[in-house]
């Protein structure tokens, strides 16, 4: 059933993509969800599409999707981000994706996400490795913070984090080869998953940003935990340190070397 499932999220976020791909340069219809939160007419457009196709495929399943705010209290539900990205999709950038997990028990089970302008369709289900495009993919082996290019993500309110993110950034940045600001939680997992980029936190975005990618970084042989190093990923304010495994301890201390998050670095230890 999880083949099915996996072989309707490929096609569904092909076909959303498609539009996406068309769209992303062009004339959109922009409206605010928060100061600086956007949401286009495409997000509702692709998460229209993606609703409805997971509806049809399977009629009895549960589908929890960012837009339309959809609930769950089932223990298996689909998770969707129509859009991953929508600031750089609403100025033209082509960094985002269509995202897709499938969860139980609060984990992902399978996980989808497609980069439409990249033309990179990246896959996972627990147990079955990570694919780019259905070839397999392994994180880095880069175990030197110095030759290193890492990401960090900062939310849209910056009220949610509980760690020192520009402190962080000031401590990391030297000494690594640098950190880019990706700005699509799903795709800069899926580099990490690839090996292109070695590591990549943020805190204080949503289970539909990162459920898919956390699955690829694990099946890549990474390793994740929250920016304490605790293990609760999807605990609020969702938090996460995705990394090659090599780097993920020396990145843990410097994260939170200015004593945030002690408790947890210690529960971890
Ligand atoms: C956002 C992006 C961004 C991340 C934000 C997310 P959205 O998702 O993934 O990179 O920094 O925390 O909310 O709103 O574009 O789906
Ligand atoms: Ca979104």
């Amino acid at each position: 059933m999880l083949d099915r499932r996996m072989a309707v999220a490929k096609a569904l976020a092909l076909q959303s993509g498609a539009m996406l791909r068309e769209a992303y340069a062009g004339d959109k219809v922009i409206t605010h969800k928060g100061r600086i939160d956007l949401l286009t007419n495409f997000d509702l457009q692709s998460e229209g599409l993606l609703v409805e196709g997971i509806r049809e495929a399977f009629p009895d399943d549960a589908v929890v999707a960012e837009e339309a705010h959809f609930d769950s209290d089932q223990a298996a539900y689909w998770l969707i981000d129509p859009i991953d990205g929508t600031t750089n999709f609403a100025h033209g950038l082509p960094d985002f994706t269509i995202c897709i997990a499938y969860m139980q028990e609060e984990q992902p089970q399978l996980g989808v996400i497609y980069n439409p302008a990249r033309g990179e369709l990246f896959s996972a289900m627990r147990g079955g490795g990570a694919y780019r495009n259905d070839r397999p993919i392994k994180v880095s082996q880069q175990s030197e913070l110095e030759q290193s290019l890492l990401s960090a993500g900062y939310p849209y309110n910056p009220g949610t984090v509980d760690f020192d993110l520009f402190g962080a950034w000031q401590r990391i940045f030297y000494r690594s080869q640098g950190i880019r600001h990706v700005g699509c939680a799903s795709l800069t997992q899926a580099w990490v998953a690839a090996g292109t980029l070695d590591a990549y936190w943020e805190e204080g975005f949503r289970p539909w940003d990162f459920a898919a990618g956390i699955l690829l970084v694990q099946e890549a042989g990474g390793a994740i935990s929250r920016i304490d190093g605790s293990p609760d990923i999807f605990r609020e304010p969702c938090s996460l340190l995705a990394s090659n495994g090599l780097l993920h301890d020396e990145l843990l201390e410097l994260l939170n070397s200015d004593g945030s998050h002690a408790d947890g670095m210690r529960q971890r230890r």
